[in-house]
């Protein structure tokens, strides 16, 4: 990962991003989520489940503004083919504790397709939670092919490829504290 200073141009591998969400400005809209969940969730005691690894900014800062009494807990999502009768098969990695009967809150870097989402939250769903709502960081509405409703966003941006605050490309970026677009 190389930095040029002047123009503040990030190129990772053979791609260049250039600044787009300030520290700042991410900080604000995570404490607006923080604000809305400590309200919906007074009385409760919700699990935030953070998925990994694009998450862990995002559900480190979230939760420094949370007031509430809760547990954390992280998942990763793995997908791999299965016989030919079964097809694409989707195993949930880390969820080691019962949660039924929970408010669980998935916490997700970024919301683009959905797919991930409904895969996650169908496997969820069969384990009798209380309650699955979804906290993303960032949600592209344009790229969105689900009608699951989405229920706390930090930030909606447009249908690009964005990198940094625990995003990657390549598996590179996610150290950055703010948010970088492709640059084409
Ligand atoms: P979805 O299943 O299409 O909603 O994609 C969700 C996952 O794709 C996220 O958790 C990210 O890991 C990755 N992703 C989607 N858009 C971006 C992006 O703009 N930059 C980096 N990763 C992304």
């Amino acid at each position: 990962m190389q930095r040029n200073t002047d123009m503040e141009i990030i190129t990772v591998k053979d791609k260049s991003f250039k600044p787009y969400i300030s520290e700042e400005d991410l900080l604000a809209s995570v404490k607006k989520v923080a604000s809305k969940i400590n309200i919906d969730y007074k009385g409760s005691v919700p699990l935030f489940l953070g998925v990994l690894n694009g998450s862990f900014m995002f559900f480190s800062d979230l939760l420094k503004s949370i007031d509430l009494e809760c547990t954390v807990s992280f998942v990763k999502l793995a997908s791999y083919e299965g016989t030919n009768t079964t097809g694409q098969v989707n195993e949930l990695i880390g969820l080691s504790e019962s949660i039924e009967g929970r408010d669980i809150i998935i916490v997700e870097d970024i919301v683009d397709t959905g797919n991930t989402l409904v895969k996650l939250y169908d496997i969820l769903s069969a384990k009798n939670p209380k309650s699955i709502k979804i906290a993303t960081l960032l949600y592209k509405p344009e790229a969105y092919k689900k009608s699951h409703p989405i229920n706390y966003v930090g930030l909606e941006i447009p249908n690009a490829f964005v990198l940094g605050y625990g995003l990657d490309y390549d598996g590179l970026g996610r150290n950055l504290s703010s948010i970088y677009v492709l640059n084409e």
